[in-house]
């Protein structure tokens, strides 16, 4: 059985932030859930996660997991020790603050024969890692920055936190390490001197992509690390046949999948689990979370969370689109139009000024400047229908639980409290009063 054991129970000091370390972003995904995913997709039957004190704020993002809480942090090798139930069969370890590390790198480690097998990688800058010192080309042991001498300072090589034991080799190892260095800490690293001590094997393997394995231990590492993560996915997707006009200004996340012929224009955020096909454009200004965008759809300077768009759909400028919408094929949602938990079927149109909540649009009706569903009564959300082929005019206010028939007309400026039978005309406002000679009348009186 391989298992994932992933310690996220340390109180990342050097952030200076309140929050969890393992709770910072790179591209709209926190740091412990990289790691997890990258755990996940390198086949580990179970994975485990060490929490400390923030315990509490990293529950809700761990899912599928076994949590295990480390009460004190007395260092790397102690927060393993928390999951003792956990160690059998062959563990990869991992620390949740190297949200790089590529699943195919995980599945070479699991696939060593060794009782211990440490991923290195060579650093031009290897400031801040534990270091590997060999005799004979074999590792013997890593020391820790803090406890290092000058002439060790300048290995190149360095310990990544990457591990894949026997859990007998663990087990023995965890038994005797001890807390005698500059932190007074329990340092996993130090497994590698007991181990190649004793009749284990221990085996490195170097990764050819040094950046893969970079930790974040500092606000300013948390930043290299983000563009350095942008990069390896606008690169890839650029090759993949994506056209990122400007790269430097596109914040794209790991779990977006676009597809081959899509077009981002600058300053374009697209987080999440959101799926765009080929054709279409996102941008400029375009920030798009959990969303689905059909082929041929353009999404200006608009702000789009948990929406299905489908094909040759225009949204924006500015629109914002919430959670639960839904918008059929040949949509066109404009500027200043906001549409909530709706679904908009094919050739609707909202262009301008409109609210659209809870509410059924039916197909080519046409939502005239400045419509207002009021779904909130105060107490509860309600409902509004709108049937096909209808047109309700502009400043309409329709006053939620609501239906609007097929084919119907709503006049400009109507309230409407009741609903309005198919291919019938609803006017619901004043009747217009004009005074004549009004005007003239008023400045004699002022006379
Ligand atoms: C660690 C390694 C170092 C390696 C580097 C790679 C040790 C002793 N050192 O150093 O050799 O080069 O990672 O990035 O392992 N944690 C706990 N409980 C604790 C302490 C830490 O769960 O008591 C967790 C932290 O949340 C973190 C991980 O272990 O996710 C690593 O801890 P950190 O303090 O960042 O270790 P480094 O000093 O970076
Ligand atoms: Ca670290």
């Amino acid at each position: 059985m391989n298992k994932a054991l992933i310690l996220a129970g340390g109180l990342g000091k050097r952030m200076n932030s309140p929050k969890p370390k393992v709770l910072h972003e790179v591209l709209g995904k926190p740091l412990i859930n990289w790691v997890i995913d990258a755990a996940r997709s390198a086949g580990a039957d179970e994975i485990g996660v060490v929490v400390g004190h923030s315990a509490q704020d990293i529950y809700p993002f761990l899912k599928d997991v076994k949590v295990f809480v480390q009460k004190e942090q007395l260092g790397t090798a102690d927060a393993v020790k928390s999951a003792l139930p956990f160690l059998d069969g062959r563990i990869l370890i991992l620390y949740a603050d190297m949200p790089l590390i590529p699943a195919e790198i995980l599945r070479k480690l699991f696939d060593s024969e060794a009782d211990l097998v440490v991923l290195t990688a060579s650093l031009s800058n290897p400031f801040g890692y534990g270091r590997v010192l060999r005799k004979n080309g074999k590792i013997e042991k890593i020391v820790e920055e803090a406890d290092a001498s000058d002439e060790i300072r300048s290995i190149k090589e360095v310990n990544s936190g990457v591990y894949v034991f026997n859990s007998k080799a663990l087990l023995y190892a965890l038994e005797r390490i001890k807390n005698d260095n500059k932190k007074a800490e329990y340092y996993l690293t130090d497994s590698i001197e007991i181990l190649a001590n004793s009749d284990f094997k221990v085996e490195t393997i170097e990764t050819s992509d040094p950046d893969t394995v970079m930790g974040v231990n500092t606000q300013r590492e948390l930043a290299s690390l983000i563009r350095r993560a942008r990069e390896m996915i606008n690169f890839s997707l650029m090759d993949s046949g994506v056209t990122i006009e400007d790269p430097d200004t596109t914040f794209i996340g790991p779990d977006a999948k676009i597809e081959p012929g899509v077009t981002v224009k600058p300053f374009t955020f697209i987080y999440g689990k959101t799926e765009v096909s080929s054709g279409s454009t996102i941008g400029p200004y375009a920030v798009v979370l959990d969303c689905k965008i059909g082929s041929k759809s353009v999404v200006i300077s608009s702000d789009c969370n948990g929406a299905i768009i489908g094909e040759n759909c225009s949204i924006g400028p500015f629109s914002r689109l919430r959670p639960g919408t839904v918008i059929e094929n040949n949509v066109k949602v404009g500027n200043y139009v906001e549409v909530k938990n709706s679904h908009l079927f094919n050739n609707v149109k909202a262009q301008h000024l409109t609210y659209l909540g809870d509410a059924t649009i039916g197909e080519n009706t046409n939502i005239g400047a400045g419509t207002i569903t009021c779904n909130y009564d105060g107490v509860k959300k309600n409902q509004t229908f709108i049937g096909k082929n209808a047109f309700i005019g502009s400043n309409t206010a329709l006053v939620a639980p609501v239906k609007v028939g097929d084919n119907a007309f709503v006049g400009a400026g109507s309230t409407i409290t009741e609903d309005v039978p198919p291919n019938a005309l609803a006017l619901g406002r004043a009747r217009q009063v004009n005074k004549e000679e009004w005007v003239k009348r008023r400045e004699s009186d002022e006379k």
